[in-house]
């Protein structure tokens, strides 16, 4: 009998696998970090594992461990922290990637390690400047290789799309003999079509002859908006696994979107009779949590998630909704996890109702970061008389930085239209309280060239992006922003219920991210 790994949850035969079990692999914290200005920290790694793994996700890939050290060290953490779900590494056709993957998974309770190679005529010769028969014979060392670190190995022929049908039967064939137990199919530029791409997965399903000890899997990006209906294609082709990111995050357009995927599977069972094991209620609180850690906003009319996703706005459709919510609804917001609004403290609640609440949104927090948040919350409930879950989500996130080296001690700005306008602002650097006082065209300016002067640097603004957390004028203001330095982009978020004090605090989360940046070792040329 065949031993296979399906879910990750638990090793199975062929025979006792749910024949139409999805696996649902998110890669949020590998793909969905490439993209521009989505670079998330070590704590932040973290608290979005740990949600994806209460979700019911089956294999959550944490990292590129060879791309850089916070890559590792966050790959090494996830491990540690994950019970249930199966924890992946990628790493490239080369030992040493393998190695460090190998080493970086090595506490996890079930581990797997993701090895790829380009295998299309274009990729081949213009990247990596290797014949088909060398790249064949990498995908059998580097498959081989990865069993010696776990028997759960995954093997992606990149560009698969654009990939000769012959040559990828060939090494698909090869890397299950060599010991793949998961065959990833990518469109890695997000170049194919539902049929098209349907048709692919059936060619292989019925093309490569030990097929069947494999799972075969989809990994599609979305450059043309179609990464959900390819995934979806494969799975009806004979694709049991789909790799896929919360909010569908990820390099250029971004990744198939988990919960479109997931909540399609669900609504659309009549005609798509499959199963994932998502708990779809935490859907919502998972794309709350990736929006706030990568500063990437959901765009309002987004499937799912977008906050009109459940708005029904005109006279027609309200009426409709009043008499039989069906009228109107494929899904209930319930069954993302979507809750009113409401209303939890103001400034009379105590410490131990804040406790409790910041248990039920999901954080958990020792006691001297409790002490903090908790005075935090009694200045904000001082300022801003109704207290929403979101306003403790923004404060908590804030509070969450207790690594940073530059910390924003005060500012003073003065505004209106009698300019100039100057903004003074303290600065605890390493340690070390700065202060500058500049002129800018606006506050936000004066805001910006007076942190500035205090941290030289010579990062371009992106974005500058403020929106109201909950509504009312006293609402917070979360603002974005967006620095790019020497290739990478990073993003910054600020909460307060002034929009300055939002936006120093964002410009500084992101300087402090760049000085991340910056400290980590400059990866080679990676190709994912
Ligand atoms: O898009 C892609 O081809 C990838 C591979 C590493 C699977 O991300
Ligand atoms: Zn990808």
């Amino acid at each position: 009998m065949t031993t296979q790994v399906d879910s990750g949850h638990r090793p199975h035969t062929n025979s006792t696998r749910d024949a139409n079990r999805v696996v649902i692999f998110d890669t949020t914290l590998r793909d969905g970090e490439q993209s521009p200005g989505a670079s998330m920290n070590l704590d932040e790694k973290l608290r979005v594992a740990e949600v994806l793994e209460a979700m019911g996700v089956d294999v959550i890939e944490a990292g590129f461990p060879i791309a850089s050290n916070g890559d590792y060290e966050a790959v090494e953490a996830i491990s540690r922290l994950v019970k249930d779900a199966t924890v992946c590494g990628l790493a490239r056709a080369s030992k040493k990637d393998i190695e460090r993957a190998g080493m970086a998974l090595k506490p996890a309770r079930r581990k797997r390690i993701h090895t790829f190679i380009s295998t299309s005529p274009l990729h081949m010769r213009a990247k990596l400047q290797m014949e088909p028969d060398a790249v064949h014979q990498a995908v059998i060392d580097s498959v081989s290789f990865a069993r010696q670190f776990t028997d759960d190995v995954e093997w992606s022929c990149e560009d698969g799309t654009r990939t000769e049908h012959d040559f990828m039967c060939r090494c698909i064939e090869s890397a299950i003999k060599a010991g793949a137990t998961t065959i990833n199919i990518p469109d890695t530029v997000g170049y194919s079509i539902p049929e098209e791409f349907g048709a692919l997965i059936r060619m292989v399903m019925n093309r490569v002859p030990n097929i069947d000890k494999a799972i075969v899997s989809t990994h599609c990006h979305n450059d043309l908006g179609l990464a959900v209906a390819n995934s979806l294609a494969g799975v009806a082709n004979g694709a049991r696994q789909v790799e896929c990111t919360i909010n569908g995050l990820g390099e250029r357009a971004g990744n198939a979107a988990l919960e479109e995927i997931v909540m399609t599977l669900r609504t659309r069972h009549d005609k798509m009779p499959f199963t994932t094991g998502i708990k779809t209620e935490l859907i919502t609180k998972a794309s709350r949590l990736v929006s706030q850690v990568t500063g990437m906003q959901v765009q309002n009319n987004k499937a799912v998630v977008g906050a009109n996703a459940f708005a029904h706005e005109s006279g027609i459709h309200q009426d409709g909704m009043l008499k039989n919510a069906s009228t109107y609804e494929i899904m209930t917001p319930e069954s993302v996890g979507l809750t009113e609004s409401k209303l939890v403290m103001g400034k009379h609640s105590g410490r131990h109702a804040f406790r409790r609440k910041l248990e039920e949104l999901g954080f958990a927090m020792d006691a001297a970061a409790l002490d903090d948040a908790f005075k935090r919350f009694k200045d904000l409930a001082d300022k801003k008389k109704d207290i929403y879950d979101e306003d403790i989500v923004a404060l908590v996130d804030e509070e969450a930085r207790e690594n940073d080296r530059i910390r924003v001690v005060s500012l003073q700005v003065v505004a209106g239209t009698k300019g100039p306008q100057t903004a003074e602002i303290e600065l605890e650097i390493d340690g070390v309280v700065q202060h500058h006082k500049a002129e800018g065209d606006g506050p936000v300016d004066a805001t910006f060239k007076a942190v500035r002067a205090l941290v030289p640097n010579t990062a371009t603004l992106q974005l500058y992006q403020v929106h109201a957390v909950t509504q009312g004028t006293d609402a917070q203001a979360e603002v974005t922003v967006r620095l790019f330095e020497d290739g990478k982009s990073v993003n910054g978020l600020g909460a307060d219920t002034d929009t300055l004090v939002a936006s120093v605090r964002a410009y500084v989360n992101a300087l402090n991210k760049l000085l991340v940046k910056r400290q980590k070792r400059a990866p080679e040329a990676l190709t994912a």
